[in-house]
């Protein structure tokens, strides 16, 4: 037998950042002589939730962030697959990357999200884009460290993939990015297979993270200061599922309603295959809880609906819908729409109109339907030209910006407590702040309010918008 050379054994995550840090810190690469990181994030909420990682991860090795790609020594990519233009344009972003290797050969570029988890989109990186160091999916993020340390000592490139296995790793650093609003999750991947989404390919199953975990970050939230949480899982109704933890969301979110502090939380994306009376109760009851309910619904037509695969009828969504309403008044309700789906009649088209003056949502995210490979309905028969869907998509947004205006005004003339987000761009003594209305407040105020809650009353409403006054 050939005797086995021992392997060596696997180094933890934090070994390798405290190996960087140790580092920077021999060779006086401290404070504003630190290497800068710059994290770029395409995508969706969990996204940003990985992106903080990633900072956080790199902060913790002591590198010091930036707001240019051009001022890094350290550039991370977090891609998104869910659409097409979402690829195109990180693609095109990493491109513009070169010539910052070009002038640097030092620089380390790192790409990782769920467009590099689809193993073609990997391939691509490695084959065209030979300056980048390193990919690694959506299940490798604990890799980061490693991968880091290795492109430091100039290891070869590498493209890492978990596989299948994607699991869960707790205790990575995180960097907020705004202290004051928390992006917490409590689940990830997701087992719906709707025919259109790439989502269960690039983040897998679905598995939950332990409540007491979850607790443990929440309780670092509130004490860091955060005003606003959001729980986040690609289906965070599925939270639970197959553990023993004896709690499904409705019982976490309680739980997390009771740490003390002065904060208001938020939950999403829900399926309303899955959207409990339990939870709509949790809304109604629970004070902390935004009277805000994310409901993608996707299509009003029944038949667009089962080649969706989303389990669900247009009757049983509006009796979600009714039940919501008459239990949680005022409540705000959002939703995703895919126009264009292939096999999408016009008759399909009117149900999902039809839908939407029913339902008087808030707001919409609508999408034309971008085809994803290795996707049921990428290959399905009646795919929509590009003229049809865009018609389609200038109707739907022309009926709900109408509904908007209108759901916008009904809080003119109410007060309310909204946190103050950024200084407006375009004129530095006016504040943006977000409250319960899902869009966007405007009102006078100096920076000094960045980050605090401020009591407004609403004086003016537009379609995307509030205008309000602080009070005293
Ligand atoms: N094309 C267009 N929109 C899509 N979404 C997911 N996959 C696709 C696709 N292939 C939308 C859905 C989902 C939201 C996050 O993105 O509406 O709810
Ligand atoms: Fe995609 Fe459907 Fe899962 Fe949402 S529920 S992530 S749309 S497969």
């Amino acid at each position: 037998m050939i005797p086995q050379k021992p392997k060596a054994p696997e180094l933890h995550f934090s070994e390798y950042i405290s190996s960087v840090r140790s580092k920077l810190i021999s060779e006086g690469k401290t404070g504003d002589n630190a290497p800068g990181v710059y994290v770029r994030t395409f995508g969706c909420q969990q996204n940003e939730a990985d992106s903080e990682r990633m900072m956080g991860v790199a902060i913790s090795m002591g590198y010091r962030k930036v707001e240019a790609p051009e001022e890094a020594k350290l550039i991370l990519v977090n891609t998104c697959a869910v659409r097409e233009h979402a690829e195109k344009k990180a693609l095109s972003i990493i491109g513009s990357y070169k010539h910052i290797k070009d002038s640097d050969s030092e620089v380390i570029i790192g790409v990782g999200g769920c467009m590099v988890t689809q193993g073609h989109r990997a391939d691509k990186l490695k084959m065209s884009y030979p300056y980048v160091n390193f990919v690694f999916d959506t299940g490798s993020l604990h890799k980061l460290p490693e991968l880091i340390c290795g492109a430091l000592q100039g290891s070869p490139r590498r493209i890492v993939s978990c596989g299948d296995s994607f699991s869960i790793t707790e205790g990575i650093p995180i960097a907020s990015e705004k202290s004051y609003r928390g992006w917490l999750s409590v689940m990830y991947g997701c087992n719906n297979f709707c025919s259109y989404c790439i989502v269960p390919y690039t983040r897998g199953r679905e598995r939950s993270r332990h409540p007491d975990a979850i607790l443990a970050e929440a309780r670092e939230l509130v004490r860091g200061g955060a005003l606003d949480i959001t729980l986040l899982g690609q289906n965070v109704n599925s939270f639970g599922n197959g553990t023993d933890f004896g709690m499904d969301i409705s019982d976490l979110i309680r739980e997390i309603c009771k740490i003390p502090g002065d904060f208001r939380l938020r939950f999403m994306t829900s399926h309303p295959k899955d959207a409990s009376d339990k939870l709509i109760a949790v809304m109604a009851e629970e004070e902390k809880v935004v009277p805000h309910f994310h409901l993608p619904i996707q299509s009003g037509s029944d038949d667009v609906l089962r080649r969706m695969n989303r389990k669900y009828s247009s009757a049983d969504y509006m009796r979600i819908i009714e039940k919501l309403k008459a239990a949680v008044p005022d409540v705000s309700i959002t939703s995703d729409i895919i126009v264009g789906f292939p096999g999408e009649t016009d008759a399909d088209f009117e149900d999902t109109l039809k839908i939407i003056r029913e339902v008087e949502y808030d707001m919409i995210f609508s999408f034309i339907y971008s085809p994803r490979t290795g996707t049921p309905a990428a290959t399905m028969e009646g795919q929509i030209p590009k003229e049809v869907s865009n018609e389609r998509y200038e109707r739907l947004l022309e009926l709900q910006n109408d509904i908007s205006l209108s759901r916008n005004k009904r809080f003119i003339g109410r007060e309310m407590t909204v946190i103050a987000d950024e200084v407006s761009r375009t004129d530095k003594n006016m504040l943006t702040g977000r409250g319960d209305p899902v869009r966007p407040i405007h009102f006078a105020g100096s920076s000094d309010l960045i980050g605090k809650n401020v009591r407004v009353k609403i004086t003016d409403a537009d379609t995307f918008s509030l205008r309000a006054e602080i009070i005293l």
